[in-house]
């Protein structure tokens, strides 16, 4: 029986989150694709902090050279987050003939071309299920479910940290500050929640759903957006009078000459919307397709284990063949 080597770059939230479901459900995940597994390293800048979080101590490393020369390892999972040096290992990684998985939404929408290129090139497989919605299967399901489809709409709540504020925020009464913090608390929110609370973190993942929607790559950075940092308690209470909802909605259009209209901002809605009951980090993404017309997503979109379930099952998709 072949086993698979897996190594791990970066182990906060989602790293060992990632760890935790491969120890936790290894039986399982090893009869349904009839191969075994096992992490071959994990790469840690602060060993004592991945050992604290769970990582067996003799699987950790801070050299990566250590393992792109490995031949043995067949996949890489980049959770390091940011730029770099998340782009030079993936990069790195797939040179050497690995397989990458990754749930960085900031590295996979600043260099969607280079990086899908350099795959197709090498050969292997680039999975990035968990970038976008956490543990919803979006990606899969535009990419394989769906892919008979011509994408028309994309209206999504793809940001768990912003959610969870502006649910807090009005069920709770809580300020921003203090809700900010909970989602802090709780894994939600990025290294820097600026990310998060200024729409960046959305625009990096309206980015990617429109590459696969609609085959335009749009840099994220040309996204229009606000985010919720300017919201008050009484932007909520006057929703409340209004009977809506205010919720940090990413929105894509194809128009009929081609181009594409997007935003990100936070916007009114009905309380009997569809998007109305997704609450906290739960995200949810609808799509509208001309052949099977409006479809939603709804699920966690933030923390170890739904971002790892998402993480694990691209690892499960390369080790069954299909990338
Ligand atoms: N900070 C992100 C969020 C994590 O809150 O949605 C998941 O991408």
């Amino acid at each position: 029986m072949k086993t698979f080597k897996i190594a791990i770059l970066g182990f906060g939230t989602v790293g060992s989150g990632t760890y935790e479901i491969l120890q936790t459900n290894h039986d399982v995940i090893r009869k349904r694709i009839g191969a075994d597994f096992a992490v071959s390293h994990v790469l840690a800048r602060h060993p004592e902090k991945a050992e604290m979080r769970g990582a067996n101590p003799a699987l950790i490393t801070s050299d990566p050279a250590e393992i792109f020369q490995d031949e043995e390892t067949d996949i890489v999972v980049e959770c390091i987050g940011g730029l770099e040096p998340a782009k030079t290992y993936i990069l790195e990684a797939m040179r050497h003939g690995k397989h990458v998985v990754t749930p960085n939404k900031a590295v996979i929408a600043a260099n969607f071309e280079e990086l899908t290129e350099c795959a197709r090139e090498n050969g292997v497989a680039f999975r990035y299920e968990a970038s976008v919605g956490g543990g919803i299967p979006i990606l899969t399901s535009i990419n394989e479910a769906l892919a008979a489809n011509n994408f028309t709409r994309i209206d999504g709540i793809v940001n768990g940290t912003t959610n969870y504020i502006l649910t807090q925020m009005a069920d709770n009464d809580l300020s921003y500050s203090t809700a900010l913090k909970m989602a802090q608390d709780s894994g939600f929110a990025e290294a820097n929640p600026t990310a998060d609370v200024e729409g960046i973190d959305c625009a990096n993942k309206l980015s990617i759903l429109m590459a696969l929607c609609f085959d335009t790559y749009i840099p994220p950075q040309d996204i229009p957006r606000t985010g919720i940092s300017a919201i008050t308690k009484d932007d909520i209470r006057e929703a409340k009078e209004k009977k809506v909802l205010l919720k940090l909605i990413s929105h894509a259009v194809l128009l009929d000459d081609g181009t594409v209209d997007c935003w990100i901002r936070p916007t009114e809605i009905p309380q009997d919307h569809p998007l109305a009951c997704v609450n906290n980090e739960f995200n949810a993404v609808v799509l509208d397709a001309d052949m099977v017309g409006e479809t939603m997503f709804v699920g966690k979109g933030a923390g170890a284990l739904p971002t790892g379930s998402a993480v694990v099952g691209d690892l499960i998709a390369i080790m069954r063949g299909r990338f």
